[in-house]
């Protein structure tokens, strides 16, 4: 997301998100709640380790932290990394731990071109932002490397892309040419086929629910409490990276999956935007560039 595109609603954002003041507040109950689900889902120990890639300014990120885990965010837009700063600064202020900062650190990169150490995180977390990177296999190759043996992948707030679904092109044409960012969300198969190839075990695809149940509506499928957040529409995955005396190790130099992503209409490649966008956005170290220099731009307006 570039910010000099936002409006002035929209980047008050940078401070209130995910709050929302229409009736049943509907974002910020379906990002809080699919947050915690997700932590939930981790089950992680206290103060274990999270990566947290595509950390925008930092709404879930404030959550981890106070939670006491220790976090590293990756986030390749240096504006929204200084605004997540202080954001966390001052909800672990406003909360009275404000000790609790030195527990996470920030690093202004891309997913891909992170240098981080091998096997220091027992999980990695990522929020609306794996749909975002620009090579899938380099991300995935990279996550396997920083996440210990047996640690945990969730991917959370991802949409399910459904090749031929017009409405959905349409939308995310339309998000890019406006941000100039990526949207290059999965289909549920080739994301699962991703997560094998590169060593992960326990792939599992999760509704989200959010509130509670009236006893009446017990029988009824958990898919009709999901909404939007039904595993029909959405990625949300967890995941566990096989580790030693799992049978099959981790493969994170195996790249083959990349041919097989359908690119639209459910069929093979074509030269289509999404396809020459990606093309131009392969180029290394171009996002970051990209995002600086955005970044650059916004500072020297205001
Ligand atoms: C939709 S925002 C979500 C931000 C945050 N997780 C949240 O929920 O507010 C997606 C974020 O992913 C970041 N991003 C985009 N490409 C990335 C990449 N290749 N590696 C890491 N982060 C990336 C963007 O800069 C942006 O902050």
């Amino acid at each position: 997301m570039y910010p000099r595109q936002l409006t002035d609603d929209e980047k008050a954002g940078f401070w209130q998100k995910p709050l929302d003041w229409k009736k049943g507040h509907p974002n910020y109950l379906n990002n809080v709640y699919q947050l915690l689900n997700g932590i939930q889902a981790m089950d992680l120990d206290p103060q274990a380790t999270i990566l947290e890639v595509g950390s925008g300014t930092g709404w879930t990120t404030e959550i981890l932290a106070g939670l006491r885990y220790r976090v590293v965010c990756l986030e390749p837009a240096e504006v929204m990394l200084d605004a997540a700063k202080e954001r966390v600064s001052r909800f672990l202020q406003a909360h009275a731990m404000p000790q609790l900062a030195t527990n996470v650190s920030y690093h202004c990169t891309t997913l891909e071109e992170a240098e981080l150490p091998d096997h220091f995180a027992d999980a990695v977390l990522f929020f609306e932002s794996f749909h975002h990177v620009v090579d899938e296999n380099r991300s995935l190759q990279q996550v396997a490397r920083f996440l210990k043996p047996g640690g945990v992948l969730c991917i959370l707030g991802d949409a399910n892309w459904i090749p031929g679904l017009k409405e959905q092109e349409e939308f995310w044409l339309e998000e890019m040419k406006r941000f100039g960012t990526l949207e290059s969300p999965f289909t549920h198969e080739y994301l699962m086929q991703l997560l094998a190839t590169y060593g992960f075990a326990d792939i599992r695809r999760h509704h989200s629910v959010n509130g509670l149940v009236p006893v009446e509506r017990e029988h009824e499928p958990v898919s009709k409490f999901a909404g939007h957040l039904d595993a029909r529409y959405v990625n949300l995955v967890t995941a566990r990276l096989r580790g030693e005396g799992d049978g099959q190790e981790a493969m994170p130099d195996q790249v083959a999956a990349d041919e097989t992503k359908p690119m639209s209409n459910g069929g093979g490649r074509r030269a289509s935007g999404w396809a020459r966008l990606r093309s131009v956005l392969r180029e290394p170290g171009i996002l970051a560039r990209l995002v600086r220099k955005a970044s650059r731009l916004i500072a020297a307006r205001r």
